[in-house]
């Protein structure tokens, strides 16, 4: 049995994603008119459709959003795709691989009726996949080459242009995790996330196969950071006896001051684990780990101008995946339509209206007579008065944008 897990963070996570997150979740805010969190979740179901016997037993959603922002969402995916899909908050944040683990007994728990399949009540891989990345998630191919390598752990990987780096170089260099690779086994040799320095031009993409036994590993780390606490605790406490006894001031400020230093390691708590810098970097080169090297499309999305860019790409994604969510523009009484379009059912678009490539909107939106909107993401009640413009842009919920007004990014994005 298959287990899917999407890290959705929490509200201080994703910052970068104001002021859009301060009205919805991140996850829920639409790239092509669905949740951001759906495309992974359709994703999920793509491999339970691609083999033989569906075996994808439950999509778990773990954050720390409050319960009831997902409530509506968790139970209409779960009808629409027949797949059960259920958020799980944690009290705190755990880090990416600590929140994992924070909820390992209910993941690895026996599905009563899958029992019944004797051979499908075992858990056989967890599917973990950050959610905040935009990509065909090629689960698949992944799982199959995950068999193949035997190992602990199969990470998605992307190898970005030269020209990638040389654009934003420093900037985004150090946004990813970076890594290194055998050429011929795939195996993963050395990988460092977000480091100061180029490393590689491979760079972790946020989508991963496991076994269960990435259970052990985190509960590895879990209790090495106890032990070494513990052990810090007594020495400090061995440095304040000792410098009591010399009674010598200077020897008790550098000790304490030494034992007090506080890099970022020494102030995690101890269930505090990230899957990139405590579980994938010292898993580097030990036969454990293995990466899978995606040719398509892969793009982050941390800022409200890539939610624009990704929203493209999942419309084009649409053409292959979801034909039926594309607009047409069929008929007479319907708006001119260029390229990739969604528009919401509910969305009232005039026929003389003409709208595309790479737009969406959203529910109950109005777009007037003689409207052009090209790229640009139109949310829930906007109105868009005749004749107005919108270019690159995002039209916040319930705005209205008055007649022959022109609303355009100054640069292309
Ligand atoms: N539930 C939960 N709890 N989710 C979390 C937590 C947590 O405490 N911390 C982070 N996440 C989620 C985020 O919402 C995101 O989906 C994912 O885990 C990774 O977030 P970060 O740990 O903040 O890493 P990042 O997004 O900056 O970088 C990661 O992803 C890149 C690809 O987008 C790293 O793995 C990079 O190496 C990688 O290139």
């Amino acid at each position: 049995r298959v287990v899917a897990v999407i890290m959705v963070g929490g509200p201080t996570k994703g910052t970068r994603f104001r002021p859009l997150s301060f009205n919805i979740p991140k996850p829920l805010f639409p790239l092509a008119g669905q949740p951001m969190v759906h495309h992974p979740i359709s994703a999920c179901k793509r491999v339970d459709c691609s083999i033989p016997i569906p075996n994808l037993a439950q999509v778990y959603l773990i954050g720390f959003y409050e319960e009831r922002e997902f409530t509506l969402y968790v139970s209409s995916i779960s009808s629409e795709l027949k797949v059960p899909v259920r958020y799980l908050r944690e009290d705190k944040p755990h880090g990416s691989a600590g929140g994992l683990y924070n909820f390992r007994d209910l993941i690895m728990e026996d599905d009563p009726v899958l029992i019944f399949y004797s051979s499908f009540s075992i858990l056989s891989h967890i599917v973990l996949l950050n959610c905040d990345v935009c990509c065909n998630f090629p689960l698949p191919d992944m799982l199959e080459a995950h068999r193949r390598y035997g190992g602990m752990g199969t990470i998605l990987v992307i190898k970005v242009s030269v020209y990638f780096f040389l654009q934003v170089s420093a900037e985004t260099a150090n946004q990813f995790g970076e890594l290194v690779a055998d050429p011929v086994t795939n195996e993963l040799l050395h990988y460092t996330e977000k480091p100061e320095t180029f490393v590689s031009d491979r760079i972790n993409c946020g989508v991963y196969i496991f076994t269960p036994d990435i259970f052990t590993a985190i509960q590895g780390v879990s209790t090495q950071r106890k032990d070494r606490a513990n052990l810090r605790r007594i020495s400090s406490f061995e440095a304040l006896q000792s410098a009591t006894k010399l009674a010598c001031a200077r020897i008790t400020c550098s000790k304490l001051s030494c034992s007090m230093w506080a890099n970022t390691e020494r102030t995690l708590p101890t269930d505090f684990v990230r899957l990139d810098q405590d579980i994938l970097s010292p898993l580097a080169g030990k036969k454990q780990l293995y990466t899978y090297e995606t040719l398509d499309f892969w793009e982050q999305i941390k800022t409200p101008g890539m939610s624009l860019k990704c929203s493209a790409l999942y419309l084009a994604q649409f053409r292959f995946t979801s034909p039926h969510l594309l607009a047409s523009g069929d008929g007479t009484k319907s708006a001119t339509i260029i390229g990739d379009v969604y528009v919401h059912p509910s969305a009232k678009v005039h026929p003389t209206a003409k709208i595309g490539p790479n737009v969406s909107i959203s529910a109950n939106a109005r777009v007037g007579a003689g409207v052009r909107l090209i790229s640009c993401i139109i949310l829930d009640d906007v109105e868009i008065k005749e004749n107005a413009v919108v270019m690159h842009a995002i039209v916040g919920w319930k705005s209205s944008i008055g007649k022959w007004s022109r609303v355009q990014e100054s640069r292309e994005i």
